[in-house]
């Protein structure tokens, strides 16, 4: 009987190993681990390779969706809705500013967020929707902005670990 590893990273990581090696070398003989030169580069190649105007590098994906939500300005009273089926830290973003996460359930095909389970979630309190992109598939983004605009609501996408919000 063939062993079918439960995660198995190496095709993926031999892939990329000496473009790896080679930038982990470069910051760490510049003696300059935060902020800096390349930490502005990523930023600059980050914010191009997405065609949006600004990117911010932090240190993890909790810190950018607890950021990203103090930005919008969300806190005590306001609602975010988040899948039910994703990591806590989408979770904890929203509890670190005040906020309560309402959890909704996946397309099962997909396994991502689904659009009509979003409307049937929003309320007079709901101010963001966070839809997270889950196993490698991207969420139905067409949708979700569109139920977006016609609420009114704000939208912070979890594609953790890059995560941006569309201010
Ligand atoms: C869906 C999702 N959101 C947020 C995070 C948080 O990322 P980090 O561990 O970099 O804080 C993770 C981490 O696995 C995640 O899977």
């Amino acid at each position: 009987m063939n062993r079918i590893p439960f995660l198995h990273f190496e095709p993926m990581h031999s892939a990329i190993r000496t473009e790896m090696q080679e930038a982990f070398q470069k910051v760490y003989d510049s003696n300059w681990f935060v902020m800096g030169k390349s930490v502005e580069t990523f930023e600059q190649n980050y914010a191009s390779f997405n065609k949006v105007s600004n990117c911010i590098g932090v240190s993890n994906g909790l810190d950018a969706l607890h950021l990203a939500l103090k930005a919008l300005g969300v806190g005590p009273g306001d609602e975010v809705i988040v899948p039910s089926n994703t990591y806590i830290a989408t979770l904890l973003a929203v509890s670190y500013v005040g906020a309560t996460p309402i959890l909704v359930e996946p397309d099962l095909d997909t396994y991502n967020i689904n659009p009509k389970n979003i409307e049937q979630a929003i309320t007079n309190k709901t101010k963001v929707i966070m839809p997270v992109h889950l196993y490698g598939q991207a969420c139905d983004m067409d949708a979700i902005m569109s139920i977006a605009k016609k609420n009114n609501l704000q939208v912070v996408e979890d594609n953790a670990p890059g995560t941006w919000c569309n201010l």
